[in-house]
């Protein structure tokens, strides 16, 4: 079966390692397949449920499109496009909010961390974010979306909401339930600081993270700093449950290195932790290093990135439009 890939990364600045070994290496990865059609969505509409200075969000949206390109996206392979500029997107999330339900969307765990403990005064684009979310996959028909795990609850509320529009408006199959491509391990990438929390763009401290144009000296000195344990590095039969600041490097190291995690183990086992971190420093400057690079060399051709983004809105579009079309039909206007 030929695969149709959607997926999206807000631009927020401060791309790191998560967004980049849970979601765009396998972009990258889908978008070599033949047999894929992908499409992968700065997804400037989800990024202004919290306030965001519209001058950085222009750069942010030209950062992001950079970190693909520099990332091994191809836009004569992908369609790579901003959401905002397609109004299909809008359309359909408000036709899919009032096909959602209260419950569930007050159910959303990520609604509930980034709102923190004053609800009140989130912005009401925060708490429908993942209608739009349901939106932007199903305007498309994608088959499967590559995520990180911290999506996994609004794909499965994208699953429910296309079956609940087909139920409503007795059109069966119309929307088609997303299946999420998630890694089966690592596929949430912890802060260099706390094996517990996420990485994450929106942690205070920087060296919590591995950001994506992080310059050599600073990734050296993020890795010295990261948190470990006083115990020896683990043997390959080791259980690493109590152990996930070590379990993180491991895991970081094994994706990486395109291995498993146990011939990681196996190559570690008993040696120093310093060792172990010199060799981990070399293989993230190794392969994050030219990422920047060509990050930085790409923003300085502001043209050339907003080419490939109305290229690939105009594809979008015809995709998007086509469907909201039918949509509108079916609801009745
Ligand atoms: P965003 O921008 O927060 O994250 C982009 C992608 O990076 C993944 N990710 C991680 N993966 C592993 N470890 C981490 N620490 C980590 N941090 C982030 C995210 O899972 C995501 O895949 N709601 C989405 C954007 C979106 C979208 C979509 C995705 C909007 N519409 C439609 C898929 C399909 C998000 O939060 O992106």
């Amino acid at each position: 079966m030929n695969k149709k890939i959607f997926s999206g990364v807000q631009p927020t600045g401060n791309l790191h390692l998560g967004n980049y070994l849970g979601a765009i290496k396998n972009f990258v990865q889908l978008q070599n397949d033949k047999k894929n059609n992908c499409i992968y969505c700065v997804v400037d509409l989800h990024s202004i449920t919290v306030k965001q200075d519209s001058k950085t969000l222009k750069k942010n949206i030209r950062e992001t499109t950079a970190a693909f390109i520099a990332s091994g996206l191809d836009s004569e392979k992908s369609i790579i496009f901003n959401q905002s500029a397609v109004p299909a997107h809008s359309e359909g999330a408000w036709i899919l909010g009032c096909v959602s339900r209260m419950g569930w969307l007050s159910r959303m765990t990520q609604f509930k961390e980034k709102a923190g403990k004053d609800k009140e005064k989130a912005s009401v684009g925060l708490y429908i974010y993942p209608v739009l979310m349901a939106s932007d996959i199903l305007l498309y028909d994608a088959t499967h979306v590559p995520v990180g795990d911290d999506q996994k609850q609004h794909l499965e509320l994208c699953r429910d909401i296309a079956q609940k529009f087909n139920h409503d408006f007795m059109s069966p199959n119309f929307l088609k339930p997303p299946e999420p491509l998630i890694q089966k391990e690592f596929a949430r990438i912890m802060s260099l600081k706390d094996g517990n929390s996420k990485m994450s763009k929106s942690d205070p401290s920087d060296f919590s993270r591995i950001n994506l144009t992080d310059e050599k000296d600073l990734i050296i000195n993020k890795i010295k700093k990261a948190k470990t344990d006083a115990m020896p590095m683990p043997e390959s039969t080791d259980n690493l449950d109590d152990r996930p600041e070590v379990l993180n490097l491991l895991g970081i190291y094994s994706i990486l290195s395109n291995q498993n995690i146990n011939k990681t183990k196996a190559d570690f086992g008993g040696k120093n932790f310093s060792l172990f971190k010199d060799q981990l420093t070399e293989l993230l400057i190794d392969k994050i290093i030219p990422i920047g690079k060509k990050i930085k060399d790409l923003l300085k051709d502001e043209k050339y990135l907003d080419e490939i983004l109305n290229k690939g809105a105009e594809k979008a579009d015809k995709l998007a439009s086509k469907k909201i079309e039918e949509m509108k039909t079916i609801v009745g206007f």
